[in-house]
């Protein structure tokens, strides 16, 4: 870290914010395999949200990849400076208002925990993709797990990279038995008291 650097004030804080959009900001941490359908709920969830009012944005694996992130391949060390780069940005975005969806597969605990302290343990909300790898492999929507078992690609997620799954997250959806209208009500339940103003 710089030296010679020193925290400035905002005379606009967070919590004028808030008041301004009649919400608190909270950041839904989306955790689970390539497959899993962390996208798929994220969307469902920011779209009920936004019908409901809310103010909110989502940051994606895929898309920050082609952007913030192009350097960083799935090596450990890249998937951990990922997930500390998506932090910081989540960060700012829920300090400038909006409830903040982040889809994932940060498959480290360590890199997880490392998210929620630095967003706050009062903001930060872990929501668990629980999908068997097997259902995931017969989804493999984007054809990936068939090259990661040829060989193709290296260092897949739960083929020959790990993925750690939470001891205790927030929330825990299986998309592989509940429909996704069930996996968004249960978010939307957990969330809604947690993000109105008090
Ligand atoms: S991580 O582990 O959190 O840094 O990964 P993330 O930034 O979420 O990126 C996951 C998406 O990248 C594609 N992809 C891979 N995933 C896992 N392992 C390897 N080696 C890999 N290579 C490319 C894949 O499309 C992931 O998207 P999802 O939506 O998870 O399927």
């Amino acid at each position: 870290m710089s030296t010679n650097i020193k925290q400035q004030n905002y005379q606009v804080t967070t919590a004028d914010r808030a008041n301004l959009l009649q919400h608190k900001s909270v950041v839904l941490w989306f955790t689970g395999l390539s497959g899993s359908g962390k996208s798929t709920l994220a969307n469902a969830v920011e779209a009920k949200l936004a019908t409901a009012g809310k103010l909110t944005y989502t940051l994606d694996g895929d898309n920050v990849r082609f952007g913030l992130n192009k350097d960083l391949s799935f090596t450990i060390e890249d998937r951990t400076e990922n997930i500390r780069r998506i932090s910081e940005v989540a960060t700012l975005i829920s300090n400038a208002g909006p409830i903040v969806l982040t889809a994932f597969i940060s498959p480290l605990m360590k890199d997880r925990q490392q998210a929620r302290d630095s967003i706050g343990t009062d903001k930060f909300i872990e929501v668990y993709i629980d999908c068997p790898i097997e259902e995931c492999e017969k989804r493999d929507v984007k054809g990936l797990y068939q090259k990661a078992r040829k060989g193709l690609i290296r260092e897949f997620t739960g083929i020959s990279s790990p993925y750690e799954a939470p001891l205790h997250p927030e929330i825990v959806v299986n998309t592989a038995t509940m429909s996704l209208e069930d996996c968004v009500e249960k978010v939307i339940t957990y969330l809604s008291p947690r993000i109105n103003l008090d």
